[in-house]
């Protein structure tokens, strides 16, 4: 009983120290809502490797989240982490108000220990209105490379220039392969491409408006390239450019027309009525359709191959044909060859007897005597006597 008693205290003081104090998070409904996973601050979790030199090591982490006790995240919110030496990122625009808890675990690579974290973020009402929305295609990021905050401070930067407003909060935060976009080759210079989202109260300026209009819009398809619509760009970083072609605006302000009611037709019976079904149709003959796909390919298949037979069974010219038309000195030399060829099979069919004479070393030809074999093997030695 006591070791249960101290078993089960020791389970509960483990799983006590290994849940650390939740990270807490608030965000508005309808804003972008990114929280940056530090490699750095879950490195202390891990004992460091080389401990004894006092080195903290920097391990490849690898970050799993999910929402409390479901598989998976929320619909809204987003993970990517592009390498285990890179920080990680959730992002997404929640949009009903409410508490979530994420549960992060981190896998060390390097040792496959693991960690755990809670991420509780709430939702909290909206905080500002934003019926003027725009979104800005920036080609030449990867979604990682935007979402840390001090990217997101000069791109809103650049953009606040461009629409002359102070108030300016993103919205989305898109990689361009959530949109169909496709995956750039691992070569410098190409990334995935961002849609950025961003609102405001204020209304768009004359350079925004611009990218609504046919001549921008036409203008766009016959360059091929990106145009800029007036000289309203403005862009601190070449990498945070926006690529005017591929960005809309959106006014949430004006009220979208409602979907035309779906007109009806023929086929929808009245309340009340009763379905009459048509008559079944008269029986059909199969007779002319099996005789045309059956019968006549089954008819011709047999015609080929009595045909074929004829031919290969009946006009055979034969051996005698053959030899006949072959010139007399071309057979004896195909029948010489054949008889040596049958010599020699049946000369190695009997390797069991003796050596025949003229492969001794030296023999007298006519007595059949040989003579004492010589102590040198010269190669000099003549193999065959010379006859007195
Ligand atoms: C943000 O972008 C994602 C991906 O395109 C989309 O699924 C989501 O609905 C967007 N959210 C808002 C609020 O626009």
């Amino acid at each position: 009983m006591a070791e249960w008693t101290s078993l089960v205290l020791t389970v509960c003081l483990a799983s006590v120290l290994v849940v650390k104090a939740d990270i807490k998070v608030h965000t508005p409904v309808g804003q972008l809502f990114v929280f940056e996973l530090q490699r750095d601050t879950f490195q202390n979790e891990f004992p460091p490797f080389l401990r004894h030199y006092g080195r903290v090591y920097n391990d490849p982490m690898v970050f799993k989240c999910n929402k409390q006790a479901f598989p998976d995240l929320p619909d809204w919110l987003r993970f990517t982490q592009r390498h285990p030496y890179n920080n990680g990122f959730l992002y997404g625009t929640p949009l009903a108000q409410g508490k979530t808890t994420i549960e992060i675990t981190v896998i060390n690579k390097r040792s496959y220990d693991t960690a755990k974290d809670r991420l509780i973020i709430t939702v909290d009402p909206p905080a500002k209105r934003m019926p003027y929305q725009a979104e800005f295609f920036i080609s030449m990021r990867d979604i990682e490379q935007v979402l840390p905050s001090t990217v997101q401070e000069d791109i809103k930067r650049d953009l606040k220039r461009i629409w002359k407003t102070k108030t300016l909060d993103f919205v989305n935060i898109t990689s361009a392969l959530d949109r169909g976009g496709r995956v750039p080759l691992p070569l410098a210079g190409h990334f995935e491409g961002v849609y950025v989202k961003v609102g405001s109260d204020q209304y768009f300026t004359e350079c925004l408006l611009r990218l609504q209009t046919a001549e921008h819009r036409r203008q766009c398809e016959v360059a091929g390239k990106d145009t800029v619509p007036g000289d309203c760009t403005v862009c601190s970083y070449s990498g945070i450019c926006v690529t005017w072609c591929k960005s809309t605006l959106i006014d949430l302000s004006r009220p979208v027309a409602p979907h035309p009611a779906p007109t009806v037709g023929t086929g929808i019976l009245d309340a009340g009525s009763v379905y009459d079904p048509p008559e079944s149709p008269p029986p059909r003959d199969f007779l002319p359709d099996y005789i045309v796909t059956v019968i006549v390919p089954l008819a011709l298949a047999i015609l080929l191959c009595a045909l074929l037979a004829y031919i290969m069974c009946c006009r055979r010219e034969g051996l005698e044909k053959r030899d006949a038309k072959t010139p007399d000195i071309q057979l004896y030399h195909h029948h010489t060859i054949h008889e040596n060829t049958t010599e020699l099979r049946s000369m190695a069919a009997g390797r069991g007897v003796p050596p025949p004479l003229s492969t001794r070393s030296m023999f007298n030809s006519r007595t059949g005597e040989t003579a004492p074999s010589f102590q040198t093997e010269s190669p000099r030695v003549p193999l065959i006597l010379a006859q007195q």
